[in-house]
């Protein structure tokens, strides 16, 4: 009894530092291990934690970062803790036009040949859950904000100038841009194959589709820059190139047909077009681009500006679509298109003998020929379908493509039955995010493909007929 009281008042004195140093330091503990494990299944823009796509497989990517915890801080940063400071788009930006936008041009319509498929049943939750297996990533945009949720990893920086894309719709629209749910896929390659989803076409965006394909064409990342191959966004590119085309005159170029590329991607077509490689036979000149030597030396020998040598210029596809097709038509050459299979969401604006010359694969080397030929005797029509091409990429300005992107999501959102809410498992992607992954050279590219408030509202999308 006095043992006791002599003791009792005692040990909660030292006891309960004791218990609190001890379940703090556990707490610590438990909350470091919460973190590290919450970290190491954190997807990220530029591949953390993700795995490469399954249906097109390419090499894991190197990390700038060398120890594990500079990993798990720079993904807590940049995923966790920047988009909350960003500043948020209030609305204030948001404006009233003062005058219409004008109508829209002809192949926007394809906007809604590609939306066809929902036009009956809607796009329900259980057409982007079908879609989520084909996909890349998913981007809900709820309140002008945006959330990703990430599936596979992106090759190269697809994934983050696509996203920056979209994130620079906004900031060109601001508060216009409506709450959506969309899968994405970032490979060369459609997917959703019309006989096999006939029965539930399944909502999937891509850089491209082909007539076969659900797949719904979506503007590709090089228009805001592929740093990679130092090829800058478009708003800086296409005038750098028809500043190039004009240093030497249609006529005073070399009156054969170029390509330069890579053979080796599995494409017969490309296989072939090396047998078309005879100035006098075939008036064609096939050129090995070397990437690896290109690489070495910067890129400086492959500036696109200094390409527009020729009088023909030709477009053949490779693994699947290529991004190298606005690139062609943007010299005034008359671009020569092998039939092309895949259209990406431009290329359905393209008239045969008006903007570009189609060349027929099956005689390959006859055709270039001809096309050669032909416009070697009718000079001024030739000449004439080069400069369209180029006319008609000059009006593709970056800010065009900003109307597109929102006539296409417009529309989009205008089939979904449901409200998007972002999935738990998603994390906000800002543009402080992004420039937080971004290593210098994307950082450059990003920022210079900044937008602005658009002065008035987007072109008009013809009422369907
Ligand atoms: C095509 O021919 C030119 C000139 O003969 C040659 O320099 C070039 O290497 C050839 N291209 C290929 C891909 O073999």
């Amino acid at each position: 009894m006095v043992l006791r009281s002599k003791h009792t008042p005692r040990s909660p004195s030292y006891l309960l530092p004791c218990v609190l140093a001890l379940s703090l330091f556990s707490l610590t503990g438990l909350l470091l291990y919460k973190v590290d494990d919450v970290i190491s299944r954190t997807g990220t823009v530029v591949g953390h934690n993700l795995e490469p796509t399954p249906w097109h497989v390419f090499p894991h990517k190197p990390f700038d970062e060398e120890t594990r915890q500079q990993r798990a801080y720079k993904i807590l940063q940049c995923s966790y803790l920047t988009c909350r400071y960003a500043a948020a788009d209030s609305g204030e930006a948001r404006r009233k036009f003062p005058g219409g936008g004008g109508e829209c041009p002809d192949f926007f319509g394809a906007i809604r040949r590609d939306l066809e498929p929902w036009m009956e049943s809607r796009i329900t939750e259980g057409h982007v859950a079908g879609a989520q297996r084909l996909a890349a990533f998913r981007v809900v945009i709820v309140d002008g904000k945006m959330f990703v949720d990430w599936y596979y990893a992106c090759v190269q920086s697809r994934a983050m100038f696509t996203l920056w894309g979209l994130l620079q719709l906004m900031k060109r629209y601001p508060g216009k841009v409506p709450d959506v749910d969309m899968m994405f896929d970032c490979m060369d390659k459609p997917t959703v194959n019309r006989i096999e989803y006939q029965g539930m076409p399944v909502p999937l965006f891509r850089y491209c589709t082909t007539k076969e394909h659900f797949d719904i064409p979506f503007p590709d990342w090089s228009f805001w820059g592929w740093s990679e191959i130092n090829i800058r966004p478009w708003n800086e590119e296409f005038p750098d190139i028809k500043r190039g085309s004009q240093r030497i005159s249609w006529r005073n170029r070399v009156p054969r047909a170029y390509w330069k590329g890579n053979p080796d991607v599995s494409s017969p077509i490309r296989v072939e077009l090396l047998s078309c490689n005879h100035s006098r036979k075939w008036g064609a000149q096939i050129m090995r681009q070397d990437w690896d030597e290109a690489a070495r030396d910067g890129f400086k020998e492959s500036r696109l500006a200094d390409q527009c040598h020729h009088r023909y210029k030709i477009y053949a596809e490779g693994y699947a679509w290529s991004v190298s097709l606005k690139y062609i038509l943007a010299c005034d050459s008359v671009a020569l298109l092998i039939a092309p299979q895949y259209e990406d969401f431009f290329s359905r604006g393209l008239v045969p003998e008006h903007n570009f010359w189609p060349v027929d694969p099956l005689k390959l080397c006859p055709s270039i020929k001809y096309a050669v030929e032909w416009g070697n005797q009718h000079l001024e029509e030739a000449e004439a379908i080069g400069r369209r091409g180029q006319e008609f990429m000059e009006s593709l300005t970056i800010d065009r493509i900003y109307e597109y992107m929102f006539h296409l999501i417009y529309e989009y959102s205008k089939l979904q039955d449901f409200k998007p809410t972002p999935p738990p498992t998603s994390l906000e992607v800002c543009e402080e995010s992004l420039l937080c992954f971004a290593d210098e050279k994307q950082r450059a590219f990003l920022r210079r493909s900044t937008a602005s408030p658009a002065p008035t509202p987007p072109c008009n999308l013809k009422p369907p007929p």
